[in-house]
This record gives structure tokens, sequence and C-alpha cells, in this order.
């Protein structure tokens, strides 16, 4: 027997990082993060299982437009968490899985976020299992990426340090009617980053800094909810700007360093306090790499996505806004 599941899920970005893990395997983070799940920066995936034996088979969709088989670094992951759910069926049988990606992969946009939340949640569809929203983003989190343990829930989103394996899941802050915000993206580079996050998070604790993010993010994290449970975006701007220098502040010193950023991502970071002089409500954040997501209301999306794209360096503006969480859909990735 054959069962074909589709599902689309959104990146997200952090306003608060999940930066540091105390198990690398289980994926516990060090410290909860906050996050704004997106609409436009997506993954789609399809996942085939077939009863019986057979090798499986992982086809990534290339920026030429081809689907093609993945490399071993990308369907080694992706085949091992589908045979975690395999076992949780109690099912045998192999998997073909067909993916892509709205946006350019691993270049500091979330792929591993998207891409897992929809692997996580078209694999429980095509093995049949019942799942909610928090088993889910249990799933989801136990692929390897962290933030896709957020990525299985719409609008803003905590996923807290959590002790055991189980209590460790994301759970919804406020749906995404609650606040319309934009994310306008100035990507600066489609590459691949030259060091996952993974092994960012391995690194994190050789930081003198990280330690003292650690104190005051307890702090930080309190303000933010208030933020958004009041909709105050001059209360979270300069939070969210303090969290994501501060990443890339333990990141730099973390041993041996890593420098995710580029000359335009410093240069974004100043045209956004230049145009915050013009009046407008923008605040930028990065994940791990060189894009620059841009916070900021509907209002002031057009005049940010202007400004940015006349950046030297800035290859391409993405607009993006919050949204829900992951859906299935009837068109398979063929
Ligand atoms: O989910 P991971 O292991 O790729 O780590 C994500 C790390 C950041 O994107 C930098 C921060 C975050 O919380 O999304």
């Amino acid at each position: 027997m054959t069962n074909r599941a589709t599902a689309v899920a959104p990146s997200n970005i952090a306003f608060v990082k999940y930066w540091g893990s105390r198990d690398l395997e289980r994926v516990i983070p060090t410290n909860p993060s906050i996050s704004m799940t997106l609409t436009r920066c997506h993954s789609r995936c399809t996942v085939e299982h077939r009863d019986g034996d057979g090798p499986g088979e992982v086809l990534l969709r290339g920026a030429d437009g081809a689907l093609a088989p993945a490399g071993d670094a990308f369907a080694r992951p992706v085949l091992r968490h589908l045979e975690r759910l395999r076992e949780l069926a109690g099912r045998t049988g192999s998997f073909r899985v067909a993916t892509e990606n709205s946006f350019p992969a691993a270049a500091g946009l979330a792929s591993s976020a998207s891409g897992f939340a929809a692997l996580t949640v078209a694999g429980v569809h095509a093995l049949e299992l019942e799942r909610d929203a928090t088993e889910l983003s249990v799933l989801a989190r136990l692929s390897g990426s962290g933030s896709a343990a957020r990525s299985v829930l719409g609008g803003y989103v905590e996923w807290p340090a959590g002790e055991g394996e189980e209590a460790c899941h994301a759970t919804g802050l406020a749906g995404p009617e609650h606040w319309d915000l934009r994310n306008v993206i100035a990507v600066v580079e489609t590459g691949p980053k030259q060091v996952s996050s993974r092994d960012g998070h391995r690194r994190a604790g050789t930081s003198p800094h990280f330690a003292r993010r650690l104190e005051v993010l307890p702090e930080r994290l309190a303000a933010v909810r208030r933020a958004i449970a009041a909709r105050d975006l001059a209360d979270l701007g300069p939070r969210i700007e303090q969290d994501a220098v501060e990443l890339h502040l333990v990141t730099m010193s973390s041993d041996p360093p890593i420098y995710y950023w580029k000359p335009a991502t410093l240069a974004v970071m100043q045209r956004v306090r230049a145009l915050r002089g013009q009046g407008a409500s923008a605040w930028f954040t990065m994940d791990a790499g060189p894009n620059v997501h841009v916070i900021c209301p509907p209002g002031d999306e057009e005049q940010v996505a202007t400004a940015l794209a006349e950046i030297p360096g800035v290859q391409r503006v993405i607009r993006d806004r919050v949204g829900a969480g992951p859906r299935i859909v009837a068109d398979p990735v063929e």
C-alpha cells in the first residue's frame, strides 16, 4: 500500500533567538525563544510511504527548478526523521520525499525550520498518525532543527526551554490576526552558510558573552511577551535588535569564531536606523546568516522595501508577513 501526503509549512523569524543547547541530540535548548511565523517563506514537502523494503529517496528542487536527488547531508537527517515517525506508527516500509522552498535555502532564512515542519506534518499524515499541535511540535523538534518546533504553529509563538523531552514544545502566544506585522527581508547572500547552526549551538558556551546573555534573557523575554500582547512595536523593536546583535556577539566570540555578517548586513542595519530617524517604525533582526529581516507595520512596508532595495549588496527584497501554521494541501511536489 502507498500513502502520500503534502504539507506546506512556513518559516519563522525569532524575536528572541534559540542559541545554545543543553542536549543537542534531543534538541533541548538552553533558553526559551519567541518567534513570528511567516507566510511567503515556506517549504512544501510530499512524503510517500510504501509498504515493503526499499531504499529511501529524497528529492530537492534546485535553483534551476529541477527536482534532483539531494546530497547525503540533506537526505540523511530527512530519512532518519521519517524512520522515527515510522517507528511511532509501528510500521515498516520505505519513503520517497520531494521538497521545495519558496526562498533561498540555508542562508539564514530558516529553511530548516519550514523544511522539517513540513516534513513532520506530511510524514505524520502519510503514516496516518493522529497528532495535535503540541505533539507535532515535539516531533518537529526531534528532527534536529529546534526552530522547526515553532513553525508548526501560526502567529506569535514561544518555545520554552522545557525540562523533559515531552514537555519541550512550542506554544502559541497569539494568533496571526492579533497583530499584522510585516517582515521585509534584505537578501544579501543566497548561498549556503559556512557554519551550520548545529555547530553554532555546540560552540555557543565557549563565548564569554553566552553566560551574560542567559542572565539578561528573562527580563527580555518578559518584555517581548508584554510588547506582543500590547501590540507595542516601539517597545518590541529595541528588544529584538538587541537580541539579534547579541546572537552575533556570541557567534563572533565563540571558539572558533563564526562570522555570519557580510558588509551589506551592516549597511542594512545602518539604513534601518536611518529610516527610524525619518519617522518609520522599522527594526532589524538576523538569524545565523547574513540576511536582515526588518520588522515593521503595514504602513511602513513600502518605504522600507524601497530603501532596502537601493542598498549596494542587497540582491533581493522579500516582503513577508505574520501568518498561519502548516496545512495539508492537494498539490504534490513533482
Ligand atoms: O533550529 P536551528 O537549530 O537551525 O537553530 C536556529 C537558530 C536561529 O535561527 C539563529 C535562532 C532561532 O531561534 O530561530
